[in-house]
């Protein structure tokens, strides 16, 4: 039985994976079709449009969905939608496609992944949508990075999935809305507060998750596992220290874990409009946001990613956002504590963050259990000490 307590986003959950019964005649209709190779990137988002963690999106947005979200954060029929999923394509490749057909997309190892009914291409301005999605068109901030140089066309359609194979890695923790919207059902849950994080867990993520847990039935850990900067701590590593984290010091039955495929933007608050929908697709009723959730750099005021909530109403979203503040270890309280919480001076507090914790880890400095528990401090440590021919095999292991 489905979990009745949360609907979709737009009520419906899309899939658009291919059935097995017709991959063979999808493969034979684009053998001879000149394709698109799309990157890690798309290959998420061709992922999560599949899966229905993108509901109600049935493919890459054509311009009139671009455009609306772009500018009314909404989808044209008003439906809150925050981030373009746009497939960028280059001038001279997008000239050669025709309207109406069907463009298979490949893999970089070149194998197809999906197919692509091509509804439109379109031009658009980097420097609008850097400075509506991202606030800035300052290309040190790693989306905008990314948008400038991508490519000029868009490609709008619907997509249908073929092939999965390239996420096969965290094999077990690899489950779709329909799945996770099962097992809340089976455990009885009728709420779920979910948890976005490209970070290994430190004791503020740890002291938020369990006061949101002290109010809801189970608790979602969804880490994103697409493509992060360069200098987060890979998805492999992370994934050790959330089993280690959740074994030790959760109550395990309260507790799925499971990955995301979604690519971190760093959009800040558009992006934790977008996290929070996510989430809903994946059958949560809740949506922890914290300090600067989804930020990078100052790009963002700390609790920017909150605000936003305010534009739109309770109803249209569907999900509940759960805010925070800003926490830290407070020596006198000898515990996690919040301004909301603690009255003692900021001398007082060891303040958290991911990039504090990766500071620390890059001078070799043992991270305290204030900041960390010692099992993921451990973890962290053995990672940092690996040489870099061992770092660069961690992405194969990604691979099946
Ligand atoms: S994020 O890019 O995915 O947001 P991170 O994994 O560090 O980064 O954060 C996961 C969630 O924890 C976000 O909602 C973030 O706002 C919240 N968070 C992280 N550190 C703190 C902190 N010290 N105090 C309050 N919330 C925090």
């Amino acid at each position: 039985m489905m979990n009745r307590s949360i609907q979709p986003h737009g009520g419906r959950l899309i899939s658009r994976k291919a059935k097995p019964s017709d991959v063979d005649k999808i493969l034979e209709s684009v053998k001879d079709t000149k394709g698109l190779t799309v990157d890690n990137r798309t290959m998420s988002d061709l992922e999560m449009i599949a899966n229905g963690a993108l509901s109600p999106l049935e493919g890459f947005m054509n311009s009139k969905q671009y455009m609306s979200v772009l500018y009314e954060k909404r989808l044209p029929d008003g439906l809150p939608w925050t981030i373009p999923i746009t497939l960028a394509c280059n001038r001279q490749i997008a000239d050669q496609l025709r309207e109406g057909s069907i463009v298979p997309l490949y893999s970089e190892e070149k194998e197809l992944v999906a197919v692509l009914e091509l509804e439109e291409r379109f031009t658009f301005d980097k420097e609008k949508e850097a400075i509506l999605v991202y606030g800035t068109t300052d290309d040190r901030h790693p989306g905008v990075y990314r948008l400038k140089k991508s490519p000029d066309v868009y490609l709008g359609g619907k997509i249908t999935l073929v092939n999965r194979g390239k996420w096969m890695a965290f094999q077990e923790y690899w489950l779709d809305p329909e799945e996770t919207r099962r097992i809340f059902s089976e455990k009885g849950w009728k709420t779920i507060v979910g948890f976005q994080t490209r970070n290994p867990i430190h004791r503020a993520h740890e002291y938020i998750q369990k006061c949101a847990l002290e109010i809801v039935d189970g608790l979602f850990i969804h880490p994103i596992i697409g493509e992060t900067k360069k200098d987060d701590i890979p998805a492999e590593i992370r994934m050790k220290c959330y089993e280690i984290l959740i074994k030790n010091y959760f109550p395990t039955e309260r507790v799925i874990l499971a990955v995301n495929p979604a690519y971190m933007r760093y959009a800040g608050p558009r992006e934790a409009i977008f996290h929070a929908i996510v989430r809903k697709n994946y059958g949560c009723t809740h949506f922890i946001v914290g300090r600067d959730h989804a930020g990078v750099g100052n790009y963002y005021g700390p609790f920017d990613a909150q605000h936003i909530f305010s534009e739109f109403s309770p109803e249209e979203l569907g999900i509940t956002p759960l805010f925070f503040d800003n926490t830290f270890f407070c020596k006198v309280c000898g515990n996690m504590a919040s301004p909301k919480t603690c009255p003692h001076t900021d001398e007082d507090h060891i303040m958290l963050s991911g990039t504090r914790l990766r500071d620390m880890l890059k001078q070799g400095i043992f991270p305290p259990q204030e900041i960390t528990r010692m099992e993921i401090a451990s973890i962290l440590i053995e990672w940092i000490k690996m040489d870099k021919g061992e770092k660069d095999m961690l992405p194969l292991l990604m691979d099946r």
